[in-house]
């Protein structure tokens, strides 16, 4: 059984005080949750106190980049020490957003993703196409693109420490979502891909969340799809009622 992990992605959202008020409401809501995994990802300024904040409860901190060295001249990089010594577990590793306007590109991702596995990081992988790719029926191509060369050389022990994001780009921020169906499609297609290139048990031990508009109308839908098993959610993380009742909606399904 893949155990259903949710994950707000705040992105670059929220001042200190700000990120305060959110982690404090979704600390008295979702503390003592433990039957799915809870992870929150709030901007490098704010690891510190939202670390604070939810350090004795069950929801999880994440990060949303990390580089791969751990110390020298990177100017404006951030180590995977400081991260641990904050309390983070969770690295968002190759978000569209950074392919897209910070010029990632698979060889960058791989190096992150085998860093955050080095330091003991649980990376939330990110892979999707963008509108044109899906235009021009180019999904899988570009989501074998993405796996096979973001996972390039991994050891396979550390393989169930990866949780996939499947991030349609068309579909993050503009309120546009995947069908379930279309969704479902990916992950099916994802997970078979991950079949070929490790092995069977391996695949279907993968988490794979699906990412983009997701919100509490359509979260039941999406959630319920065999090959989804989780949710990678940016703007309805940003309101602490959203995103505790995308949570509520996921433990809905598991107590089916
Ligand atoms: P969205 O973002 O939920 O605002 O579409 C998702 C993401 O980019 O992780």
């Amino acid at each position: 059984m893949r155990r259903l992990i949710i994950a707000g992605n705040w992105k670059m959202n929220k001042t200190v005080s700000e990120a305060r008020e959110l982690a404090t409401a979704l600390k008295l809501e979702l503390k003592d949750i433990t039957d799915l995994d809870m992870v929150i990802c709030p901007p490098f300024t704010d690891l510190d106190s939202v670390s604070q904040i939810i350090g004795d409860t069950n929801i999880a901190l994440g990060a949303q980049n990390m580089y791969w060295k751990l110390e020298g001249a990177f100017t404006g990089e951030i180590s995977p020490m400081m991260l641990r010594d904050l309390g983070v577990r969770f690295v968002i590793v190759g978000h569209s957003e950074r392919r897209q306007y910070f010029g990632e590109t698979n060889q960058i991702v791989n190096k992150r993703l085998k860093a955050a596995l080095k330091y003991g990081f649980n990376p939330i992988f990110c892979i999707g196409e963008n509108l044109k790719e899906r235009e021009e029926n180019k999904t899988f191509e570009i989501l074998t693109d993405h796996l096979e060369n973001g996972l390039k050389d991994l050891n396979e022990l550390d393989l169930p420490r990866i949780i996939i994001a499947y991030e349609p780009v068309w579909a993050i921020g503009t309120g546009r979502t995947a069908t379930p169906e279309m969704a479902e499609e990916a992950h099916h297609f994802i997970r078979k891909k991950l079949t070929e290139i490790f092995s069977k048990d391996l695949a279907d031990g993968m988490r794979i969340q699906y990412g983009g508009s997701v919100k509490p109308q359509n979260a039941k839908e999406l959630l319920m799809q065999p090959d989804i098993d989780g949710a990678l959610v940016g703007g309805a993380s940003l309101e602490a009622r959203d995103f505790i009742k995308i949570i509520k909606i996921g433990r809905e399904i598991l107590n089916k």
